[in-house]
Order: C-alpha cells, then structure tokens, then sequence
C-alpha cells in the first residue's frame, strides 16, 4: 500500500513513482510482480488515473517495470541489489535561530532603514549599463582598481592609512583577510596572540588552519603587552582603536611599543572594523599609520559603516608581505563580486559615504544615548557602561547578583531578545555572569527603552513561573 503525503511539496505523481521505485529496488516488489492498473491503484489512492499513469510512465522510462500487450505493467528484473536510499531529510530541526525578535541587541545590527537603496541602485545600474563587457570577464583578483584608489584616498584621509594600491586585496569579510593571512604567514610564523576577551573569528581562522593560538589578556590599556612579549607568538591580532568588546583604546606608547614587538619577523594583524564611528572627538588614527612600512597587516569593513549583507571589506598588506602574496596567490580570482565594488567605488567618488557616515554617526549617537538613559533609568546603580563612545555596542558590567548568563540567556530569547552572550567573547568560553553585550543599532530609541526595561527582569526580576 503506498501512502501520499499531502503535506509533502513534491507533486502527487512523483510521490507514487519515488515509492514504486523505491519497493523494487529493494526487491519488495520481486522481478515480473504485477502491478496494478492504473485505474485500481487510482482509486485505491483517491487520486485520478492520470496522476497514476504518469507515474507509471516515468518508471517504464527508467526501466523499473515493463508492460506486457493487453495484461498491464510487470516489474523488470534489476539484475544486482541496491541498497535502500537513505531516509528522506524531514525539516530542519529547531537549531536554526529566530529571524525575527521584538527587540535586536545583536552588536552587529545596523540600523534597518538607512542604508542608502536609491543612490545604491542609481550608480549599480549605471555600472551595468556602461560596464557591460567587464561582465564577460573575472576582474583583477586584488580588487577593482577604480575601488582601491578610491579606498586608499579615503584611508589616508579619515583613519591616517599610508599606502599605495599595489597594498590593498579588496576582500569579502574579515574571515576572507584571515584565511589569505593565515596562508600568508605559513611558514613564516606559527602562533597567534587573540585578545581574551575578543572577537571570536580570528581564534577560529587560525586553528582551523593549524596555528597555535594564545589567548592573552586585555587591560585598560587594550593587550597586555607584558603577556604577549613573554609569550612565543609571533602573530598578534588587535582591534587597537576600539578594543572588541571592552571599547579600550591602545595608547600610544603601547601602540609603539607593539610595533617594535613586530620588527623581528612579528606580524601584526590591526583590525580597524569600527572607528570611523566615533562619537566623542575625531576618531583614532590607525596603528598602520605610525609604521606603514612595518609588519603590520591593516583590515577594515563596509560592515559597519554601510551594509553587512554586502560583504566587502579590505585588508592592507606591508611591503614586506606583497612579494610572498603574489606567489602564494598566483591562480587566485577576485573573491568580491565586481558590480558592488564598481558601485561603491563610484558611491565614495560622489561623496556618497562620506555624508552617509555624518548622518549615521548622528542616528547612532541618538542610539547610544537612548541606550545608556534607559540603562540608567531602569538599572540604576546596577549597571556600569564600560568602554569608549564609539561603534554599535556597549559593555554593561551588572553589579550585585544577576541572574547567570546562560539562564538570562534562555529567558531573553523566550521573551523575543536577541541577546549575545558576552561569553562568546572569552577563548575558553566560560560564562560571563557579570557582563551584558549590547549592540543598540538595530532598534529605535524607543524599542531600547522597552528592551532594556525587559533586560532588567530577565537579569534581576523574580524567578519566572513554570508553566
Ligand atoms: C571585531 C570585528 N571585526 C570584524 C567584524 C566583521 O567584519 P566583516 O563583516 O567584514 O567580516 C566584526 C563584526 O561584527 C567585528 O566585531
């Protein structure tokens, strides 16, 4: 007897030829059995005698059955044994995340009106219309050069970057960069230094690629160079202008200090993901700039300034990289897709991100402060913003006993919250009961004010009642 699901997205017809086909290799159904009609088995199924019959005539197609003039279809003979197909895949199962939540502390979360569609779309149908025979071809493995003059120019000018456009490989995120480093250095170089706490992708990249990886502690001061100096590495990864996620800025005695940690074949890896946007003064010059033809290996984002869902960003090699890059890399092709970069590299040319980055810096300071008054105001005294006033998160360190991090975790996502917790951000992954990540992009600064106030009953409210 077959079964037809009509909850199953494949047609009727193929439901009845997949079983069929299914019992005869499997000799459930043995050599020269008779099926049968397509009329019985129609009715036997409640479905039309057409459905059935073309059934039937995809497994005469096949040779899973034979018809006989005038006495119907016969199984043919296989010849070997199969072994059964593998179960169908039900759904997937319920470990892929929410898409939609009341309220978006992710720290990545951009704000999601703002990202400039119409200018966007005016300049990417411009480049398909004038570009058009460049659509036919792989472009230049670096990266559009029309867009690393634009990058340099604007590297130089807004984070003090020194470089040529033979330095810059346009890439598509800082996984990309790091996989092109951590083949790069191979060799050369065999363990890295990661903040602790830090971002979690470069601990990932580089032991997925066979390199010791140290996490090394974090002080007012960004890394401890005393632990680093005293360790064997001979790669360190940094975000020196706005330390992730503890918003620390390296000073520059530090900043120097690293630099001549890096002379001796020492690599350094200066993740500049954020600091353009600063809300307190101008922004933080690079690290890159003290030393440009130091070992130091500059990375940057459109993630936040711009879109995540573009997947472009960039990384400054040092002239001390770019012979080996050029080998190494030989046979490589672009890894961003050429219209967006023509697209941005026209959007920076116009001014475009320039005055998109003033606007944003307003519409997320607006943010920030909703956030900390609503911290304030519902927190009170149990609450520490820690960090500098740049970026889309804060760090709030709880004081007295909050919930732990992995029951407030639970309870923000039953209550609809994206909530990372900030133990994503220590190597050994031990849970940060006295500390909240909170990105403040994504929502208005009324939704903060809603979310924060649900933040303080998941972290200190009574125990939530069982249902
Ligand atoms: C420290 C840090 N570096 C880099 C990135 C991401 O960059 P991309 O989107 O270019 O991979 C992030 C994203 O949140 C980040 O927090």
């Amino acid at each position: 007897m077959l079964i037809l699901n009509h909850d199953d997205p494949r047609p009727l017809y193929v439901q009845i030829y997949a079983q069929v086909r299914e019992r005869v290799l499997t000799g459930k159904l043995p050599a020269e059995a008779r099926l049968p009609s397509a009329r019985d088995m129609a009715a036997e199924l409640g479905v039309s005698r057409n459905t059935v019959e073309s059934a039937y005539q995809e497994l005469l197609a096949e040779g899973y059955i034979h018809t006989k003039a005038r006495s119907g279809y016969f199984v043919s003979t296989i010849g070997h044994e199969v072994p059964p197909a593998p179960p169908q895949r039900t759904a997937m199962p319920s470990r892929v995340p929410r898409t939609r939540y009341t309220f978006d502390f992710h720290p990545a979360g951009l704000d999601p009106v703002s990202f400039p569609a119409s200018v966007w779309r005016k300049y990417y149908l411009e480049h398909l219309r004038m570009d058009e025979p460049l659509l036919a071809r792989y472009g230049d493995p670096q990266g559009d050069p029309a867009l690393r003059a634009s990058l340099r120019d604007y590297l130089e000018r807004s984070r003090g970057v020194a470089c040529g456009i033979e330095h810059i490989v346009i890439c598509s995120g800082l996984q990309h960069s790091l996989d092109m480093v951590a083949q790069l250095l191979r060799g050369r170089c065999m363990a890295l230094a990661t903040e602790d706490p830090g971002y979690p992708l470069p601990r990932e990249v580089f032991a997925n690629h066979g390199y010791e990886v140290v996490p090394t502690p974090v002080g007012p001061g960004g890394l401890d160079l005393a632990a680093l100096e005293a360790s064997t590495c001979d790669i360190a990864y940094i975000t020196p202008s706005h330390q992730f996620p503890l918003g620390e800025v390296m000073p520059i005695a530090n900043r120097l200090r690293l630099i001549e940690w890096a002379r001796q074949g020492r690599f350094i890896i200066e993740d500049d993901y954020d600091s353009e946007l600063r809300y307190q003064g101008k922004p933080i010059p690079s690290l890159q700039g003290l030393r440009p033809d130091g070992n130091i290996i500059y990375t940057g984002t459109f993630s936040k300034i711009l879109s995540p869902a573009l997947r472009l960003s960039y990384m400054v090699l040092p002239p001390s990289l770019l012979a080996e890059y050029h080998r190494r890399f030989l046979f490589h092709l672009p890894g961003a897709a050429l219209p967006e970069q023509r697209t941005l590299a026209a959007f920076m040319d116009n001014g475009h991100l320039e005055r998109h980055l003033r606007r944003m810096r307003a519409v997320y300071r607006k943010k920030r402060q909703a956030l900390t008054a609503a911290l304030a105001r519902h927190f009170g005294p149990k609450a520490e913003v820690i960090g500098q006033e740049a970026g889309l998160h804060v760090v709030v360190r709880l004081m007295g006993e909050p919930r732990g991090e992995a029951e407030r975790t639970k309870l923000a996502e039953a209550s609809g919250i994206r909530l990372l917790p900030f133990s994503i951000a220590h190597a050994d992954g031990r849970p940060a009961d006295e500390f909240l990540l909170l990105g403040f992009g994504a929502m208005t600064p009324e939704q903060l004010d809603q979310g924060v106030r649900l933040l303080f009953d998941i972290s200190y409210g009574p125990e939530p009642r069982s249902h």
